[in-house]
């Protein structure tokens, strides 16, 4: 059996034909930077949710969860930093007005763009390349000056003035800004003690000027953040486990470690400790899947100085009052589930030369757990047998009945999806109570009592 090298496209095409993944809007043209998840997509999502939310709250004794509002008072962007500061350096084609990340486009000619760099080096950098970057749009190589362009998202919710700039108000850029507004509510109504984690799974919005590579970089997208509150002390400890736990949980969902590698950042901004990216090998090379990061007393002390509200924390083991440190742990869920379907995307050249398309997802992530089929769909006493098997299954678990087209194709159209197991009613059944269990990974098959099917 060999394995085919697997490119972005393979991916895009299953998404789509399967109901993973479609682009927004496609009736009306499409709508660059949002997608939207099918059937199969939204429990694939679902799964890596659930899975994240139990490894990172449930079996936590130290962290709570947290659900805020995706609008929130205006200063808060302002106290955090965002409004002056969250932006991407731009280029604007003066032919025709199309806008291009300067940053993407300079590493694309090999140089080092680096996220840190201030306008006027990303300037120089473009500066000796002007002559080689042409518009992707009109083929001029006509671009302006690299400018700032900031990435938040206005909206006029609760405002009626005709200006949207007359006092906006913004999507959250980042899921976390709600947490550290909230640290205080948690600290007094609930039992936690310093150091403790809050976590939240939510709906960001960016105003990314050249969303790509499918669902990797987008303008609406889910973000699933957990902040770690810590003595100043022990900050950089608390950081070094972190960043352990989080790795591990890539291990426990399946994705092979070597295609994973640690990405240090060498220049930090001023208030962080230490930053690193959790890089996954994409079909488009290693890119970042995760941030984790030690981020000082910057959050805390900005909403401290922006609110007026004191902030710090009475720790009773020291007897001290410090405003607690905080690191993070920040990944997108669109950006996972790439991740997951690049990993489990296998093609197959079987024994009998023919080839085969599988998702091996970790079973606990796959849409479909269990496909039910009759052997035969004209024959009323199996479809009713296997119509009994779907009811007790889906009780617990996510089923398909499918009873299209013969055996095999089942079994292709389920790989496909990656199910884990196609369990198959045939008139043995009705006589000793078995059915056929087809496994995904090894295609065997093998003879079980219905009530052990999901052992
Ligand atoms: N609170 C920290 C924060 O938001 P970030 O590095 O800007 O830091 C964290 O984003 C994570 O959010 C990234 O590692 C990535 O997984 C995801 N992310 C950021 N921008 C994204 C986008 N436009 N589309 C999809 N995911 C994105």
């Amino acid at each position: 059996m060999s394995e085919k090298i697997v490119s972005l496209e393979d991916i895009v095409s299953l998404a789509k034909r399967r109901g993973f993944v479609f682009g927004s809007s496609e009736i009306y043209g499409g709508y660059a930077g949002v997608y939207d998840y099918g059937p199969y997509g939204v429990e694939l999502a679902n799964n890596l949710k659930n899975a994240w939310w139990k490894y990172m709250v449930q079996q936590r004794q130290d962290i709570v969860g947290l659900d805020s509002g995706i609008f929130m008072h205006p200063e808060i962007w302002k106290a955090s930093g965002h409004v002056g500061g969250f932006s991407d350096p731009l280029a604007e084609c003066n032919n025709c007005h199309t806008r291009i990340r300067a940053d993407h486009t300079l590493e694309e000619l090999g140089e080092q763009a680096d996220e840190k760099m201030s306008t006027e080096q990303l300037n120089n950098l473009f500066d000796k390349h002007r002559t080689e970057i042409k518009c992707p749009n009109c083929g001029k190589k006509e671009f302006g000056e690299v400018k700032n362009f900031n990435l938040l998202v206005k909206s006029n919710l609760g405002n009626f003035s005709d200006d949207m700039d007359d006092n906006p108000v913004y999507l959250r850029g980042e899921t976390c800004q709600g947490i550290y507004v909230n640290f205080p509510n948690v600290v007094d109504s609930s039992r936690v003690k310093v150091p403790f984690g809050i976590a939240q799974i939510g709906k960001a919005f960016r105003n990314e000027i050249s969303p790509r590579q499918f669902i990797f970089r987008t303008r609406e997208f889910e973000q699933m953040e957990m902040q770690y509150f810590t003595n100043p002390e022990t900050e950089l400890e608390e950081f070094e486990k972190l960043r352990q736990y989080r790795w591990n949980f890539y291990k426990t969902i399946g994705i092979r470690e070597e295609n994973m590698q640690w990405h240090k950042h060498e220049n930090l901004v001023f208030y962080a400790k230490e930053a690193y990216d959790i890089e996954y090998k994409y079909p488009f090379g290693f890119k970042e899947l995760e941030g984790v990061h030690a981020r000082g007393d910057y959050d805390l002390g900005a909403h401290q100085k922006g609110s007026g509200k004191d902030l710090t924390y009475f720790d009773p083991t020291g007897n001290t009052r410090y405003l607690p440190h905080v690191i993070e742990s920040s990944v997108g869920l669109n950006r996972m589930f790439l991740a997951v379907l690049s990993d489990a995307y296998t093609v197959e050249t079987l024994a009998n030369g023919e080839s085969r398309t599988v998702l091996k997802l970790h079973p606990s992530l796959a849409p479909i757990k269990f496909a039910v089929s009759p052997l035969l769909r004209n024959k009323p006493e199996l479809v009713a047998k296997a119509h009994e098997v779907y009811d007790m299954l889906s009780k617990n678990y996510m089923c398909e009945f499918d009873d299209n087209g013969n055996i095999g194709k089942r079994y292709r159209r389920q790989d496909e999806i990656g199910t884990p197991k196609c369990i198959t009613i045939d008139f043995q059944t009705l006589e000793d109570g078995t059915v056929t269990v087809r496994d995904r990974d090894t295609t065997e098959q093998t003879r079980t009592k219905i009530e052990n099917i999901a052992g």
